[in-house]
């Protein structure tokens, strides 16, 4: 064999050794440069071919195709092996179990006073009243004054109202929405309907029924003509709407001093129908709210003239009215922020 077909041998064994030492792509391509590129045993042999007789040419000239096929062969299929291993190996890596459950993000729901309140407003807006909103912080003069409240009044004392620091007892948080009832008939003539939701501050001592904050709604009808029998029509139709539509309600005699005649009123008791439960504390019947036919001297002092115009009003705590409702003992709980308690309320999104 002459020298240079067995250098062109040489060249070919070597290469496929190299190419079988290849472990990835990468040394791959350095195989390919080392066994097929211009420096390489191969090329520099095939340079060689200038020099030798004409006649033995072709023949050296095809053993060197096919020795350069065969590593091109040869480094071909290394080159699908390690691309086959790599997509494998980044199946296994990026693989997703598309039937996996979803990450679930919490949905958040209303809070449960928040729930009730806009069910009582849903009420009387179907009943035409209009909705407006008050300050927290009031003036003595429309929390007390100009609801014809006397100086004497116990809920008038420091003992049960918070007044303002530095403002004598001219300012206090408003320990009731009744003085909504002013604001609403000093901005406008009659006939009037409105409803008034919001806050209110008693300093009471903190039990399972008392907080030294909650949420009253006041409700206030002036017009000509309006009787003890249009406030009881309304409440009863609240009432049913609120408890269920079976249920009896009853006005019974009570003392405010802006309203006269004033009432309180009850609801059969939706727990035992009547039959006495813990729940009405054995009555038989739930007060709900307070109400009556508004006092002509508050509406005189409004600028109103009694003598053409009267009016009925109503309140009512809302944390009581959420609490007896859902059997929560305890109205406490409806401040703790505790989401086992808070979450199970999610009637409305
Ligand atoms: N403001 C009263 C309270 O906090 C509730 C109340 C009673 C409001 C009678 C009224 C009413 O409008 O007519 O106890």
């Amino acid at each position: 064999m002459s020298e240079l077909r067995q250098r062109l041998e040489d060249a070919h064994s070597a290469g496929l050794a190299t190419i079988a030492q290849t472990t990835d792509l990468k040394s791959l391509e350095d195989a390919r440069v080392r066994v097929l590129g211009r420096k390489s045993a191969l090329s520099l042999a095939r340079q060689g071919m200038k020099d030798i007789a004409p006649e033995e040419r072709r023949d050296v000239g095809q053993l060197a195709n096919s020795i350069s096929s065969d590593l091109e062969a040869a480094l071909e299929a290394k080159r699908a092996g390690f691309a086959a291993a790599e997509t494998k190996e980044r199946w296994q890596r990026e693989r997703i179990d598309v039937t996996l459950p979803g990450v679930q993000v919490p949905n958040g729901s209303l809070h449960l006073l928040t729930q009730v309140l806009w069910q009582i407003i849903d009420i009387f807006i179907g009943l035409g009243y209009k909705v407006a909103e008050g300050p927290d912080v009031e003036y003595s003069r429309l929390n007390f004054d100009a609801l014809n409240t006397p100086y004497e009044h116990p809920s008038r004392s420091p003992i049960d109202t918070f007044y303002i620091a530095g403002q004598g007892e001219d300012v206090c948080l408003r320990s009731q929405t009744s003085p909504m009832q002013i604001r609403a008939m000093e901005a406008s003539e009659p006939p009037l309907y409105v409803i008034c939701p919001g806050r209110v501050y008693r300093r009471d001592t903190v039990d399972a029924t008392h907080t030294s904050q909650f949420f009253q709604m006041e409700g206030l009808a002036v017009e000509e003509g309006l009787t003890m029998a249009d406030l009881k029509g309304t409440l009863e139709i609240f009432a049913r709407e609120l408890f269920g539509k079976e249920l009896d309600v009853r006005l019974r005699p009570h003392f405010f001093p802006f309203t006269e005649p004033s009432a309180e009123m009850d609801v059969r008791c939706f727990v035992c129908k009547g039959a006495g439960c813990r729940t009405c504390k054995g009555e038989g019947w739930i007060e709900i709210l307070g109400c009556g036919m508004v006092h002509p001297k508050v509406l005189e002092g409004v600028g109103y003239d009694p003598e053409k115009v009267s009016g009925f009003a109503f309140g009512m705590g809302i944390e009581r009215i959420a609490a007896l409702s859902n059997g929560i003992a305890d109205i406490r709980i409806l401040y703790d922020n505790d989401l086992r308690f808070a979450s199970q309320f999610k009637g409305l999104a």
